[in-house]
């Protein structure tokens, strides 16, 4: 089975075609970021008149594999696609609107199934789609995804979720619990803007921390009984499986303008926080998911969500992960991590129903607690 997956959420405009929930035929992703990153986050009126421009062109090349580069049309979508998948939430309703309606428009036309898709709860399913080797290494084997054995704890962790589930099997979730305030992602997003990184969010931290590593490792004997910025890790001790990230952008806050204060704000300074405002988040990731690992028996773990891609992150958990028997850590590749339409088709072809195009709406707000 074929499906076509549209996913316009955020700031990214998606197509893919997936056959049967694992195999990637097409996956593009356009994305409206360099602009946001010159107004230090996302607009959402711009994102959204982005998406407009770039929603066909962007369907037009996920089918090219159909259509040897011709413009698509209802012939190719009948013959070749067998269902249209779409995110109907949560995300930005003007952004959202974009695919839902391209996605009931086509629906209509080729009178093909529509399946509405929640976001967050498809996030995980990026770790049921086979990965070509080419990504990884350059050869042409393919890495198979059916082997995760369940129950498996899954840990979504984007820029507007920090969420747990149970996955008991491919269509039973259980949730488990999420933030309270800021997601993770939201807390790299904000600290990247008091450092000074602008729109930049999770990557220009973890680059920055990195070239902290580096400093530390080289200079031991210069950074020997250095002062350094030392986070908490909020809610890591505690009995729930929620989080809270707000504190730490705070902390921050605070941290940034006692600095300045003190003309002690410099690139190493920076380079420091970013360290640490790094190892308070992913310690508390890792803490609270292998805690539901253990309270569920979990035989596999799953990361997904543009946070998942952070390189310390992973690192943490392979390294906990190898420490507890009989659990395997899935996580897909950064490609996959972040926002595109592969994942939207696999959920659709795994737990999605279709429904009338009529009754299928746009819904900022749906939530993810299943
Ligand atoms: O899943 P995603 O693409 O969009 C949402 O559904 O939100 O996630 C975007 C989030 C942003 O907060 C971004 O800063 C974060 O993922 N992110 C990272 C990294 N790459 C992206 N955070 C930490 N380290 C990274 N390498
Ligand atoms: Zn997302």
């Amino acid at each position: 089975m074929k499906i076509l997956a549209i996913e316009t959420s955020c700031d990214e405009t998606a197509a893919a075609v997936v056959e049967d929930g694992t195999n990637i035929i097409s996956n593009v992703v356009a994305s409206s970021k360099n602009m946001h990153e010159k107004y230090g986050g996302i607009v959402p009126e711009v994102a959204a008149r982005e998406q407009l421009k770039c929603i066909i062109p962007v369907i037009n090349e996920a089918l090219a594999p159909f259509t040897h580069n011709q413009q698509f049309n209802h012939g190719i979508i009948q013959r070749h696609i067998d269902a249209i998948a779409v995110t109907i939430g949560p995300g930005l309703i003007g952004s959202l609107l974009v695919g839902v309606e391209s996605a009931k428009t086509i629906a209509f036309v080729t009178k093909k199934p529509i399946i509405p898709v929640n976001h967050v709860l498809a996030h995980m399913y990026a770790n049921f789609v086979h990965i070509s080797r080419s990504d990884l290494d350059n050869s042409d084997s393919t890495i198979h995804r059916n082997t995760i054995r369940f129950p498996a704890v899954s840990l979504v962790v984007s820029g507007g979720h920090t969420e747990l589930y149970l996955i008991k099997s491919m269509k039973e979730l259980k949730w488990l619990g999420g933030t309270l305030d800021d997601a993770a992602g939201e807390a790299f997003d904000k600290t990247a803007r008091l450092l000074g990184f602008g729109g930049r969010g999770g990557i220009a931290i973890q680059e920055s921390a990195q070239k902290d590593s580096a400093f530390l490792r080289k200079d031991s004997a210069q950074t020997n009984g250095m002062y350094r910025v030392q986070l908490p890790r909020p809610m890591i001790d505690d009995e729930t499986l929620n989080f809270s990230f707000s504190g730490l952008k705070t902390a921050i806050l605070r941290e940034v303008n006692r600095l300045r204060d003190t003309q002690q704000f410099n690139n190493i300074i920076i380079q420091q926080l970013s360290f640490e405002v790094q190892e308070a988040i992913t310690d508390v990731l890792v803490a609270k998911t292998l805690k539901a690992a253990k309270m569920y028996n979990a035989r596999s773990v799953l990361l997904s969500g543009g946070v998942a891609s952070n390189l310390r992150l992973r690192e943490k958990f392979s390294y906990a992960i190898q420490q507890c028997s009989n659990v395997a850590l899935y996580t897909p590749p950064v490609s996959l991590c972040t926002d595109n339409a592969a994942y939207i088709g696999a959920y659709a072809y795994f737990r999605g129903k279709s429904v009338v195009w009529k009754k299928i709406d746009a819904i900022p707000d749906l939530s993810v607690e299943k």
